[in-house]
């Protein structure tokens, strides 16, 4: 018996997950899935989403939109929550400082 759950790919809003898209982070191109986070494609990056007031490097930690330490500018609006954000094809991301 074939599991119609192997041929069929997950998706999210009717879009296949197995999909890519590019977004810049601080310039720089990075591929993520179809469906994944700013935070994902940040963390794909290697970069941190922001500064601490002393400086530390901050992420993501509670992944769904509670703690704020995943902020970052998004297609240039500041202080965007990337673990709430789906990455689209074309998105600017740039980390706050
Ligand atoms: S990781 Fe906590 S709000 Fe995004």
């Amino acid at each position: 018996m074939t599991n119609t759950l192997d041929r069929q790919p997950a998706s999210i809003g009717g879009e296949r997950m197995h999909e890519s898209v590019i977004v810049t982070v601080n310039r720089k191109p990075i591929v993520v899935p179809r469906g994944a986070t700013v935070a994902v494609a940040v963390a794909l990056a290697e970069s941190p989403c922001r500064r601490s007031v002393s400086g530390e490097p901050r992420g993501p930690l509670c992944g769904m939109g509670i703690c704020f330490e995943c902020r970052v500018t998004v297609d240039g609006r500041p202080h965007r929550r990337g673990c709430q954000i789906l990455c689209r094809s074309g998105m600017e991301v740039s980390v706050d400082d």
